[in-house]
Parts: structure tokens; C-alpha cells; sequence
């Protein structure tokens, strides 16, 4: 019996959240697994109306669940910042989820702006590192408001960090048993001192532990080129917090948008919890108009599931969902699918049937 928080969250989460769940019922009727859910209510709403972000209570309570899955955190009533760092990065650094895990995979009939490429080409993995670099909110102001203020925001990176999140990529490069090719993504020609600690434990770990696994470096930059120009070198790219949230929005779009990028916030430590999420957003724009597409929020059941080790669960979701953006949708895009929210969730579990 898997115990499974849910945090429906702001903007289209509810919604989203709604259709995976409805999938994820489907599934345990047919597959056997049992599963309990406990809904909690964080977010704008909620933060709005007690004046209180995140109860101390909530992340204790959290490690008790085998996962979490999310919908989406930010209100637009909200200061930008304080819902993010209160409710998401809080529980990814507390529940020390240090991977996040973004498959970029294009499926057969989905369209991606890039010109002549496909399923074949568009198929790869990000690990971004998921508690250090700039986001765990080192530094300050000096003389704030002053013409001559100083804002200071340092990345941290530890060994300790850096080491664990390159073992879990090799590990997981080698498991996914492709090209067994491995990019680290960073800057060692400008940050010559992170990214020089990330370059010499990639080589001593792999060199070490890993002489399976083929090694490759590329600048940030490049790494962005590389990924509208040849997606198909890559294989798993590992990188820090930073970069990887920025390179794993582009590798949304390639893979056919947001209405389909899904990504795990993942402990991978003994009775560590791990969090599930459409990679999207809140999209207050288009919140309870039923266009949202849920797909995305299919796709982290599906990586919950794997993560569950209910691999059968996950790869029949997995054959659903394939079927249903081939057939079925239209655009992958908010009210271009030709169907609505609750109707594309309705199409998975029928797929479900099938396969
Ligand atoms: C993501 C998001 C978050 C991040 C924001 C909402 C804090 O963009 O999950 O990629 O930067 O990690
Ligand atoms: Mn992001």
C-alpha cells in the first residue's frame, strides 16, 4: 500500500493533478496496486488567507509518505519568490530530494519546432543537480536602496553535493543502457571554481567507477546549440541547479512543450521521499477554463510509478500516453488539443483499456 501526498498547488495544478489521479485509479484497478492519498492544500490560497507558507508540521508529515505529487506553485497575488521558496524549494532542500530528473522525449506524432528531427533524435535525459549552486539563497544586500548597493548571490557547490549527483547520473546512464554517454553541462572557461570541482570529480568518479560509461563536457552555451542543432548527441546530460532549470525549459519546447514536460524531484536514498511534478507552472492565464493540457501531469505518474518500482504500471501508462498523443491530440498547447482537461484525461483511461 503506497501512501501518496498530494499537493494540488495554484493555478491549473488542481486540474492537472485531477487527471493524473483519475489515470492513476485506472491504473491500480487494472494493474492491483493499492495506494492511499492524503490531499494538503499549500499554496497562493491557503498562504493568502492564514498568512503562513509552509507549517513546520507539513514537511515533518511529508517524510512519511512513499511520494508526493504536484501540481504547481505560484499565485499571481503572491510576490514572485515567496511561494517558491516557501513550499517547493523548501521541500525539495528539506526532504533532500538532490536530483531532479527531466526526460526530454519526443514522441511519435507530437510536433517540435526543430526542422527534420524526431522521436529518434529528441530522446535524452537531464540530471540537475537540485539542493546547491545559486539557489540555496547564500548571500545578500549591502547598503539596499542606496545608488551604491551591492547584491551578492553566491553557488554553492560541495563535493559532497556535486559527487552524489554525478554518481546517481552514471548510475542512471548506465541503467538506461543507450549510448552510455554522459555530458556534463557547465562553464569552465568563466566559473573556474565550481565548475572545476564538478569537471575533476566527473572524470575521477567516471574514470573510477565508470569506465563503461563514455565522458563528454560541454559549456552551457554550447549545450544550448547542441540541443536545437543535434539533440541526438545527447544521451545524460548532468548539471548544476542553475543551468539545468534553464537548459531543461528548452528541452521542454523541443520535446513538444510544456503540456508535456514532466520531472521528478528525486532522494534516491534509502527512505528518502521523492516529489513528482509537471515541469509547467501555475499558468494563471488559464486557470479553470478546462484547456490546460494534463499530459504533462500523466507523465509524472508515470515517473512516480517507475519510481515506485510498479514498472509494469509505468510502461503501460507509458504505451497510453504515447497512443494518445499520436491519435487523439491535436497540439500539445493550452486549447489547441481538441479536447478539454478533464476529456484528455478521459482518453488515457480508455487508451488504458487497449494496451
Ligand atoms: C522549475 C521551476 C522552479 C525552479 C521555480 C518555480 C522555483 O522553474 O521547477 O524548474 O527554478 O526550479
Ligand atoms: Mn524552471
Amino acid at each position: 500500500m503506497y501512501k501518496v501526498a498530494v499537493i494540488p498547488g495554484d493555478g491549473t495544478g488542481p486540474e492537472v493533478v485531477a487527471e493524473g489521479l483519475k489515470v492513476l485509479k485506472s491504473l491500480g484497478r487494472k494493474i492491483g496496486f493499492e495506494y492511499e492519498t492524503e490531499t494538503y492544500d499549500f499554496g497562493g490560497e491557503r498562504t493568502m488567507r492564514t498568512g503562513e507558507v509552509l507549517p513546520d508540521s507539513a514537511v515533518e508529515e511529508l517524510r512519511q509518505f512513499d511520494a508526493i505529487y504536484l501540481g504547481a506553485i505560484g499565485h499571481p497575488d503572491v510576490k514572485p519568490g515567496i511561494l517558491e521558496k516557501g513550499i517547493l524549494l523548501r521541500l525539495r532542500f528539506e526532504l533532500d530530494q538532490y536530483i531532479n530528473l527531466r526526460p526530454v522525449k519526443l514522441y511519435p506524432g507530437v510536433d517540435t519546432p526543430l526542422k527534420d528531427k524526431g522521436p529518434e533524435d529528441i530522446d535524452f535525459v537531464v540530471v540537475r543537480e537540485n539542493t546547491e549552486g545559486l539557489y540555496t539563497g547564500s548571500g545578500g544586500f549591502l547598503k539596499k536602496g542606496n545608488p551604491d548597493e551591492v547584491a551578492i548571490q553566491t553557488s554553492i557547490n560541495t563535493r559532497k553535493g556535486v559527487e552524489r549527483c554525478l554518481r546517481y547520473a552514471f548510475e542512471y546512464c548506465r541503467k538506461r543502457d543507450r549510448e552510455k554517454s554522459l555530458t556534463l553541462c557547465g562553464k569552465t572557461n568563466v566559473l573556474t571554481f565550481a565548475f572545476d570541482l564538478w569537471e575533476r570529480a566527473f572524470h575521477e568518479i567516471g574514470a573510477m567507477d565508470y569506465p563503461d560509461i563514455h565522458r563528454e563536457y560541454a559549456h552551457v552555451d554550447a549545450t544550448c546549440m547542441w540541443m536545437v542543432k543535434n539533440p541526438e548527441w545527447f544521451d545524460v546530460i548532468v548539471t548544476d541547479n542553475m543551468f539545468g532549470d534553464i537548459i531543461t525549459d528548452l528541452g521542454a519546447m523541443i520535446q513538444g512543450g510544456m503540456g508535456i514536460a514532466a520531472g521528478g524531484n528525486i532522494n534516491p536514498d534509502p527512505g528518502g521521499v521523492s516529489m513528482f511534478e509537471p515541469i509547467g507552472g501555475s499558468a494563471p492565464k488559464y486557470t479553470g477554463k478546462g484547456v490546460i493540457n494534463p499530459m504533462a501531469a500523466i507523465s509524472a505518474v508515470q515517473m512516480m510509478l517507475e519510481y515506485l518500482g510498479e514498472t509494469r504500471a509505468s510502461a503501460i501508462l507509458e504505451k497510453a500516453i504515447v497512443e494518445v498523443v499520436r491519435i487523439r491530440l491535436k497540439s500539445m498547447s493550452a486549447g489547441k488539443m481538441g479536447y478539454s482537461t478533464s476529456e484528455v484525461g478521459d482518453l488515457v483511461v480508455e487508451a488504458l483499456e487497449r494496451v
